[in-house]
Formats: structure tokens, C-alpha cells, sequence
């Protein structure tokens, strides 16, 4: 359910699960984190490419894999969990190709990305308190940092629909590419894979800054949103979504 390939230096990472609109299952993010912690030490990975789609990159995580985790698992054995430290402790740089929906983590993964290509039917939301849940991935501070509070609050507490436009204009994304945004996006990761890695590394730590208060906000993130998982308002939320799915 993730594609992977390697082609001059660039590890594409297709998220391939459109029939549940690419929805992240514990196997889809134990092979993401793999493939991040495997690139940071072998050198024919020079940079990352994650892409979904046509119409869909992620509807975030599996409502149904939620329902299954609240309460009895130590959330820190779970692959989600792995994903998203693998996020934070990666040193390789990574391009998104966003061409439909972004949803939850596929917001917020956004936000650990050197560069993000998105096509004009892009809609990117996030609706953490919604769902009762509260935003993850280091995003309720990474998110601040890049939008400003207000803009922040919009997307990660109202759970507001950004438009493609709308997330360039907050700097979430680099460009809209009306044909084929998996070959723009492909194209600015072979440039990135061909300059100088050690340059490229150095520079991008630097860009980055210390990456230990992100870990810490992740870590977090992660106790508050482990707990939100057994509240009554967020098992309605899951339940509801259930339900309508059978309906
Ligand atoms: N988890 C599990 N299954 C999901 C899913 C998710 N996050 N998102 C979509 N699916 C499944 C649907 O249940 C449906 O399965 P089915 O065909 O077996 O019934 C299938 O994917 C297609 O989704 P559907 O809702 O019919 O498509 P749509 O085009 O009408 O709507 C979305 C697409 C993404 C807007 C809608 O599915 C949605 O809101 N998903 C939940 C997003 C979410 O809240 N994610 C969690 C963020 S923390």
C-alpha cells in the first residue's frame, strides 16, 4: 500500500490505497517510517518524494485503526507513533505532491516537507477537534510558526478547507502545477538528489534548527491525543463516521 522506488536518488513513496481514499493503515506508516529511517543512512537516498493519488493524497489516518487502538495499546508501540518521530528525526530532504485531499496527518506531514507542489483541486483540512482529537505531528507548534496563530487556529482548531491558493498564500505550499504535479514535484526532487548532499544536509539542519523542542511537542502531542482517543466525544465522533460508512 505504499509504492515504493528509487530512481536517481529519489525514493518515491506512493501512498496506494485509493479505494479508502488512501486512509493510513498501521502497515502504510510502519513502511513510511521505514523507508525515512532506512534513507537517513544509506546514501543512494538523497531525497524524498511522498505522493497519493489522482483526487486524493491522504484522508488521514483509519478511522477504523482509531477505534481499534482507544485504550488498548501502549500508543508508543504504534506504528503512527513510529511514523511520526521518523518525521522529525529525518535528515533527508522531502517534496510533496499533493493532488486532492490532505486530511489529518496529511496536513500536517506537510509541515515537515522542504518543499510541497499541489495541484488547483488541492483541499487541505484538518478536523482534529472535530473528531475530539487534538492536532499531532509536532503541527500545533510547527503550524503557529509557519501561518501565525489566527491562521493556525483556522485550520487546526476550526478545521477549515484550505484551498490549494490559500495554503500558498500561508506558505504551506511552494506552487500550483495545473498538469501533472507529480512530475513537477519529481523533478524538484532529482534537483535537490543532484547537488552537493553534504551541502544540502548541513544546510537543511540549519534551516530546521534544533529539532529537540519539536520532539518534545510531538511527544507531547502524543500523551494528550492517546488519551483523547477513549473520550466519549471523540468515540461518538469515530462511531458516527462508522455508522454513515454502513449507511
Ligand atoms: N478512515 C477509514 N476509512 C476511510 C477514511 C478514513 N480516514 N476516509 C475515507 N474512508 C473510506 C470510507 O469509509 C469509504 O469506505 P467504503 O467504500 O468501504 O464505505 C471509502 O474510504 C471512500 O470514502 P467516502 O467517504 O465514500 O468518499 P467521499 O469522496 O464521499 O469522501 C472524504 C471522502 C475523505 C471527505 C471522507 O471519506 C472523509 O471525511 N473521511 C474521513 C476523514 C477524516 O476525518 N480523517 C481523520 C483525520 S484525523
Amino acid at each position: 500500500m505504499i509504492l515504493k522506488t528509487l530512481e536517481n536518488g529519489v525514493q518515491t513513496l506512493r501512498l496506494n490505497r485509493p479505494e479508502k481514499k488512501n486512509a493510513l493503515t498501521g502497515q502504510m506508516y510502519s513502511d513510511l517510517a521505514e523507508a525515512l529511517e532506512q534513507g537517513n543512512s544509506d546514501t543512494n537516498v538523497r531525497c524524498h518524494l511522498i505522493c497519493g493519488q489522482p483526487e486524493v493524497f491522504t484522508a488521514g489516518n483509519d478511522i477504523g485503526d482509531f477505534l481499534q487502538y482507544a485504550g488498548k495499546v501502549a500508543i508508543s508501540d504504534t506504528p503512527v507513533v513510529r511514523f511520526l518521530r521518523a518525521l522529525v528525526r529525518n535528515q533527508k530532504p522531502v517534496v510533496a505532491s499533493v493532488d486532492g485531499i490532505a486530511i489529518g496527518v496529511g496536513t500536517t506531514l506537510l509541515m515537515h516537507c522542504d518543499m510541497v507542489f499541489a495541484s488547483p483541486r488541492a483541499l487541505i483540512r484538518s478536523p482534529f477537534v472535530d473528531l475530539g482529537l487534538v492536532p499531532e505531528a509536532g503541527s500545533s507548534l510547527l503550524g503557529p510558526q509557519l501561518m501565525g496563530h489566527a491562521r493556525a487556529f483556522e485550520l487546526l482548531c476550526l478545521g477549515n478547507a484550505f484551498t490549494a491558493e490559500k495554503a500558498v498564500q500561508i506558505g504551506l505550499v511552494n506552487q500550483i502545477v495545473e498538469d501533472d504535479v507529480d512530475a513537477v514535484a519529481l523533478a524538484c526532487a532529482k534537483n535537490i538528489a543532484a547537488k552537493p548532499p553534504e551541502a544540502m544536509a548541513l544546510s537543511r539542519k540549519l534551516l530546521r534548527g534544533n529539532v529537540d523542542e519539536l520532539s518534545e511537542r510531538v511527544e507531547e502531542e502524543i500523551q494528550i491525543f492517546a488519551a483523547r482517543l477513549t473520550a466519549p466525544e471523540t468515540i461518538a465522533a469515530f462511531q458516527a463516521f462508522m455508522m454513515k460508512k454502513k449507511a
